[in-house]
């Protein structure tokens, strides 16, 4: 089965860069959210992005508009996925939104489109069970930024069939990603290491043993990571981390995966990382600095 007409659902963080990779590499594309102010501020980051790839010569300014020509922004979900080969969602991580908007999905799209889903958490074979295909349903796991980082992690569900797997990865290389594929589990791959791993360095922070700043320049410099632990969990937004953090501590029943009392706190505060403003960083002067604990 050929892949030519891509469904993006949600035009968000992750759904506006998915629509972005999607076009680059030649496929048409609808990107769907429940907004136009939504849509509009989707396609303002796909063209700042593709700006960038301009400005370093990567590509031209035809090219660039070229690729945002291929992206049709829509508000009606049957209009989005009617005539779409592959539907890829990526709305916000609470299952309840995704379990309804999959049933209706699997009622609009074409009989031969295969499912993915870009959660970060929640069980695809549990998303499955809300469509009449769940052997065309599938976990694609973007990273962000989507245009630059390289991995896609694909995450079969319980009856996702070897067609739809091989589907997928070919799609993937097309976008020029690498792929891994794993059997579903919560935390999936990556999340299950990176999880425990930034919680531990609050942990860290929250019992004194290293300073926000001195947490993140050991694990920079000493492990070289491309950024510090405390300073990526502002990144991946601290509400996000926690909800992970409790999603993998329930599905496991193991304290390992608890989350810290700090990250709790801070999430009750309203200091989210980044897009709030404040999280281990202060982000409203021209560089971050750490916070008071
Ligand atoms: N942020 C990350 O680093 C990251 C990484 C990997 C995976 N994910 C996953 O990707 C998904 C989206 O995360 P995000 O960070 O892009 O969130 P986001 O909040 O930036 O974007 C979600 C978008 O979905 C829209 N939306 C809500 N309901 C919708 C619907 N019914 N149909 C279409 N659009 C709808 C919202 O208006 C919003 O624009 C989540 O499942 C998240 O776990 C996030």
């Amino acid at each position: 089965m050929e892949i030519k007409r891509i469904a993006v659902l949600g035009a968000g963080q992750m759904g506006n860069g998915i629509a972005h990779v999607c076009a680059q590499a030649g496929f048409e594309v609808k990107m769907r959210d429940i907004e136009q102010r939504f849509l509009d501020r989707g396609f303002e980051t796909i063209k700042k992005n593709l700006g960038r790839g301009v400005k370093k010569g990567r590509m031209t300014q035809e090219e660039a508009d070229a690729i945002v020509a291929r992206i049709e922004g829509v508000l009606d979900l049957k209009r989005a996925v009617e005539d779409a080969d592959l539907v890829i969602e990526a709305i916000p991580e609470i299952v309840q939104l995704k379990l309804d908007t999959w049933k209706e999905v699997d009622g609009l799209a074409p009989e031969h489109a295969i499912l993915a889903s870009n959660t970060s958490s929640i069980s695809i074979t549990q998303m499955a069970a809300m469509t009449k295909r769940p052997e065309k349903f599938i976990g694609m796991h973007f990273f962000n930024p989507v245009p630059v980082m390289k991995l896609v992690e694909i995450i079969r569900g319980a009856a996702t069939s070897d067609e739809t797997v091989r589907v997928i990865e070919d799609v993937s290389h097309r976008l020029g990603k690498e792929t891994v594929i794993v059997n579903e589990a919560p935390g999936f791959a990556v999340n299950r290491l990176l999880v425990p791993a930034i919680n531990e360095a609050i942990f860290a922070v929250q019992e004194h043993v290293a300073t926000i700043e001195d947490m993140d320049k050991a694990i920079k410099l000493g492990l070289n990571w491309p950024m510090g632990p405390l300073t990526l969990a502002d990144f991946v937004g601290l509400d996000t981390l926690l909800y992970i953090s409790d999603y993998l501590f329930d599905e496991f029943k193991d304290p390992k995966y608890r989350a810290p009392s700090l990250l709790r706190k801070m999430v009750r505060a309203g200091w989210l990382g980044r897009k709030a403003g404040r999280g281990f960083y202060d982000y409203s002067g021209e560089q971050p600095t750490p916070i008071k604990l």
